[in-house]
C-alpha cells in the first residue's frame, strides 16, 4: 500500500484526504517512481473546486498533483535507460501527490544528484511554464519586459530566464515582495490602480514585452503601455486572449524532459534558483493549499512525500 491524495467531491481544501491505495505495479514499458516531493499549483485549486468541470471533469475518487521528483522504485519489462534507485523528475497529471507514481519512462527526466528534492519537483511545472513563455517572446538584450506576479511560482523563474537573455525586467508585486524581486534581478513595481503609470515611471525605456501571471488588469496595462498583442502572454486572463489576441503560451508548449533537464542543470549549477517558500508534510496537504490560495507565495510550496525530505512548514 502507499499514501495518495484523493478527493471525492468538488469543494474547498477540506475535501482533500490522504488515503491508502494499492502500490502500483509497472506494466510493460512502464516504471513506478517512489515520490520524494510533489508540487502544488494554483490550477489544481480550480480543478478541485469544479471551476473547470466542463473542460476537465474529475473522475472520483480523483487524484491530484502533476509535477514531482523521486526515485525509480520498480521497472517493468522492456524498459531501457532507467534502473531502480535512479533519481528523476516527472509530470503525472492528477497523480503526483502520492507515494508511488506509475508512468512511462518518456515522461521522466534525470535529476542531478546535487539538486535538492524540493526544487526538482517544481521544474516540470512552473519551470517548463516559465521557459515556454520566455522562449515564445524570444527576448533580446535591448528589450524591456514586465512580469506580473513576479514573486510567484512562475514569475520568479520567468524573471530569471528573461534576465539570462539580457533583457531589462520590471516585476510587479506588493511592497512585501520588493526585496525578493530585486534579488531575482528585477526592478520592483507595486501592483494595483495606476499600474501603467508606475511602470512608465520605473523605466526610461519603452516596454516591449509583458508576461502576465495574475490577470487583474495586467493585459490592459500592457496595451496602455503600447506593447503589441503578439508580445503579451497571459496565463491568467483567457478573456483577454479572445478579446485582444494576446498569447497564452504555457506549460504544454515546453512539456519535454529535455527542457526539464536543461532547467535542472541551470538550477544545479546555481545559474538560476527555484525558490522554495515552504515544504509541507503530505498529511498537511489541506493547509498547504489554503496557504497557496492566499496568492502571496514567494516561489513555490512543495509537499514532502518520501523520507528523504523534511517538512519546513509548521
Ligand atoms: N497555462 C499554464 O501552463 C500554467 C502553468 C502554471 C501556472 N499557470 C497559471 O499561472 C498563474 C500564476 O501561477 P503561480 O504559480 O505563479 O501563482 P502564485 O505563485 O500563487 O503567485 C503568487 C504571487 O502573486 C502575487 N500577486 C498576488 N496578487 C497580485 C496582483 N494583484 N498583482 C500582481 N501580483 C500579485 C503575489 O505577490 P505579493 O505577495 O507581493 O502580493 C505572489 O508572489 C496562475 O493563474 C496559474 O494557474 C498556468
Amino acid at each position: 500500500m502507499g499514501k495518495a491524495v484523493r478527493f471525492s467531491r468538488y469543494g474547498g481544501p477540506d475535501v482533500l484526504d490522504v488515503v491508502e491505495v494499492d502500490e502500483p505495479v509497472p506494466g510493460r514499458g512502464e516504471v513506478v517512481v517512489a515520490v520524494e516531493t510533489a508540487a502544488i499549483n494554483p490550477g489544481e485549486i480550480g480543478i478541485r473546486e469544479g471551476v473547470f468541470a466542463d473542460l476537465w471533469p474529475a473522475q472520483f475518487p480523483e487524484g491530484q498533483g502533476n509535477d514531482y521528483a523521486g526515485v525509480i522504485h520498480a521497472v517493468g519489462a522492456e524498459v531501457n535507460g532507467f534502473r531502480p534507485g535512479d533519481q528523476v523528475m516527472g509530470f503525472a497529471p492528477r497523480a503526483a501527490q502520492a507515494e508511488f507514481v506509475r508512468t512511462k519512462p518518456e515522461r521522466l527526466a534525470r535529476k542531478p544528484p546535487e539538486l535538492d528534492w524540493a526544487p526538482a519537483a517544481v521544474i516540470p511545472g512552473v519551470g517548463a511554464t516559465a521557459y515556454a513563455e520566455v522562449e515564445a517572446l524570444d527576448l533580446s538584450q535591448t528589450e524591456t519586459l514586465v512580469v506580473s506576479a513576479g514573486a510567484g511560482g512562475v514569475g520568479s523563474i520567468a524573471v530569471q530566464l528573461a534576465r539570462r537573455r539580457g533583457a531589462t525586467v520590471l516585476a510587479t508585486g506588493s511592497r512585501n515582495s520588493f526585496d525578493f524581486l530585486t534579488s531575482l534581478g528585477a526592478v520592483p513595481v507595486e501592483y494595483g490602480d495606476g499600474l501603467a503609470d508606475r511602470i512608465r515611471a520605473a523605466t526610461s525605456k519603452p516596454v516591449t514585452a509583458y508576461l502576465d501571471h495574475i490577470g487583474r488588469g495586467n493585459v490592459a496595462a500592457a496595451l496602455t503601455l503600447g506593447v503589441a498583442p503578439s508580445r503579451i502572454n497571459t496565463l491568467a486572463d483567457g478573456a483577454a486572449v479572445t478579446r485582444h489576441g494576446v498569447r497564452a503560451v504555457g506549460q504544454a508548449e515546453a512539456d519535454f524532459p529535455s527542457v526539464w533537464e536543461y532547467l535542472a542543470r541551470l538550477a544545479a549549477t546555481g545559474e538560476i534558483a527555484f525558490p522554495i517558500n515552504a515544504v509541507y508534510a503530505l498529511e498537511d496537504v489541506r493547509v498547504a493549499y489554503t496557504r497557496l490560495a492566499e496568492r502571496h507565495t514567494h516561489g513555490k510550496i512543495v509537499l514532502a512525500v518520501g523520507k528523504m525530505v523534511r517538512p519546513t512548514a509548521p
